[in-house]
């Protein structure tokens, strides 16, 4: 069982790699951003609460964030998790190592794929998604094979993230580089981190991930 962190700015890839590994390896993704947009969906008091402050691009509070792990990781997940997009703070990076302790268990990598801030805005700007299965595309890096329908499920459902357009991108971005950015020393300094080249096409990052995962000793 591999516990692992998928860290990088927004567009850096984070979820396409999640999905793939929940895939070929039965990991569970445990996406803050896709838990945050369900509790929008679901009318919930805490989702409307959060709507603006996403919608804006800035984060959510850190309780909100570290409740919402912490109730998902009582659920377990034999495979191992994939936090993608969290932690995004100090404060959440040592949430994360407490909630795991908790079950004698750690981090096995911390995963970091950088991407330079040209290519994130043109990913972020060409991305659009599946609103049934959750399939993530991209204008001309990855188009569905017919237009306008799901490669993975069919559905015509295919939809933009209200976030994803240039002034909430810069605040993202910015939000980014104040608050997550620290954390690449925090885990270098813990030994955790690996860095790989986000830069590069889906599959080879796909394999950047998976030597990584193959080496590193299980928790
Ligand atoms: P979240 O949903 O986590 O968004 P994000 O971090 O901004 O990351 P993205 O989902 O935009 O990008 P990604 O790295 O997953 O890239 P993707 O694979 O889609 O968070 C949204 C908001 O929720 C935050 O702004 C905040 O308000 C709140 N939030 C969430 N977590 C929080 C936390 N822990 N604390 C506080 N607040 C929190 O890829 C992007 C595009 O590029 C796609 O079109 C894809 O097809 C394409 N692509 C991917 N890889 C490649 C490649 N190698 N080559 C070419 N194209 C590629």
């Amino acid at each position: 069982m591999k516990n692992i962190v998928l860290l990088g700015p927004p567009g850096a890839g984070k979820g396409t790699q999640a999905r793939r590994l929940v895939e070929g390896r039965g990991m569970v993704q445990l996406s803050t951003g896709d838990m945050l947009r369900d509790a929008q969906k679901s009318g919930t008091e805490m989702g409307r609460k959060v709507a603006d402050v996403m919608a804006r691009g800035d984060l959510v509070t850190d309780e909100i964030v570290i409740g919402l792990v912490d109730e998902r990781m009582r659920a377990g997940s034999p495979g191992g998790f994939i936090f993608d997009g969290f932690p995004r703070t100090l404060a959440q990076a040592d949430a994360l190592g407490a909630l795991l302790g908790r079950t004698g268990r750690k981090l096995d990598a911390v995963i970091e794929m950088r991407v330079d801030d040209d290519a994130l805005v043109r990913r972020i700007s060409g991305r659009f998604s599946c609103r049934s299965c959750g399939e993530v595309y991209h204008d001309d890096t990855k188009p569905t094979s017919k237009p306008g329908i799901c490669d993975k499920c069919g559905s015509s459902d295919l939809f933009r993230r209200p976030d994803d357009n240039a002034e909430s991108l810069k605040t993202r971005l910015m939000e980014y580089y104040k608050k997550t950015s620290p954390l690449i020393g925090y885990y270098y300094a813990l030994g955790d981190l690996f860095s790989i080249d986000g830069l590069a096409e889906i599959d080879d990052v796909a394999k950047s991930i998976e030597a990584i995962l193959d080496e590193s000793p299980a928790a």
